[in-house]
């Protein structure tokens, strides 16, 4: 990270911290909820399959930047399946670079060719080891890794939302992140449970065995871009939601957090880790703020 970056991260957390203020400092925008896939464990996936116009998305960037966002995701559906006549995802993460966000990354299922050496992060969906991924997301395990072989840059993190079928599979994804070339980290999160996924989603007891694991896998080298102090609050879901400081936007809209923010209940369930990370972070929590200080130093 650039030392500019990081003064201006500082200076908005200690506003923050100090002053309790909910200005936004991370956005998403969704560029299609159009996907190749059908994840068991997925709600959010073509419900219009709409592509949104290079102009929306453009639109929308401006005006999460001109909120005060600097840390920018593009999101889906699969984000790769975005395009408007000659403008790819990528010329989306160049052009958000030029505009003034610093940190730029995509979240994907990996079964597109990856060739985004501009975003900061590439979160490539990886839901266990063959038999249990291929099992959530289909029969794409073997064309991901080829994908990730061929990437042209070395800025992939594994993203593992960890549920039912692969709670077992933690281990399997760490020694992966750590063994496989373009791979920085892996991140994770636990099944939020939506409606129509709640079989999914773990207990609290197994929500803690996944924790202990993660903690040795640390332990043991394996780069997790996640903060251990954040896992005490995952297990019982007693951090505070939503995430002020975290924006989505989807097709115009805007939402707080996440796009999720509309399900009644969801949040008291939450299990994305960024939430916890984020609202212990701007609360102060001591412990969160240097882990997030060594964590965002050593992987971004
Ligand atoms: C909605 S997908 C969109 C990007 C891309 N299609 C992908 O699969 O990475 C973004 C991430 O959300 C995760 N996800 C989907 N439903 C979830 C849920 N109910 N709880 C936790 N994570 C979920 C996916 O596994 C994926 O890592
Ligand atoms: S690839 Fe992503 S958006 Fe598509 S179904 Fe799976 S989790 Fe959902
Ligand atoms: S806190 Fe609520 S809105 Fe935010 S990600 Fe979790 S479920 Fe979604």
């Amino acid at each position: 990270m650039k030392i500019s970056s990081f003064l201006h991260f500082a200076s908005f957390g200690i506003r923050t911290i100090l002053f309790r203020k909910k200005d936004p400092i991370l956005g998403t925008v969704i560029v299609t909820d159009k996907c190749n896939l059908h994840c068991k464990h997925c709600s959010v996936n073509n419900i219009t399959a709409v592509v949104h116009p290079y102009r929306q998305i453009r639109g929308e960037m401006q005006t999460l930047y001109d909120m005060g966002v600097r840390i920018l995701f593009f999101c889906g559906g699969e984000t790769f399946l975005w395009r408007d006549g000659d403008k790819s995802l990528r010329d989306l993460v160049i052009e958000a670079k030029e505009m003034g966000f610093l940190i730029v990354n995509v979240v994907t299922n990996g079964t597109f060719p990856i060739d985004l050496p501009e975003a900061d992060l590439i979160l490539l969906s990886l839901d266990g080891d063959r038999d249990r991924h291929n099992m959530i997301r289909g029969d794409t395990y073997d064309t991901i890794m080829e994908n990730i072989r061929n990437a042209t840059a070395d800025n992939i993190c594994f993203y593992m939302a960890i549920n039912q079928i692969n709670k077992d599979c933690v281990r399997d994804v760490c020694k992966k992140a750590r063994d496989t070339a373009h791979v920085k980290a892996v991140s994770f999160n636990f099944h939020t449970p939506y409606p129509d996924t709640r079989d999914l989603a773990l207990g609290r007891e197994e929500k803690a065995e996944c924790c202990r694991v993660i903690t040795q896998m640390m332990k043991e080298g394996c780069p997790v871009f996640n903060l251990k102090g954040a896992f005490p609050y995952l297990i019982d879901n007693r951090f505070p939601t939503p995430c002020h400081q975290c924006l989505v936007m989807e097709n115009g809209k805007l939402s707080v957090c996440g796009r999720c923010i509309d399900v009644p209940g969801l949040c008291d369930e939450c299990g994305y880790f960024f939430v916890a990370e984020y609202t212990l972070l701007f609360r102060g929590n001591p412990r969160i703020v240097l882990e997030m200080l060594f964590t965002y130093l050593k992987y971004i």
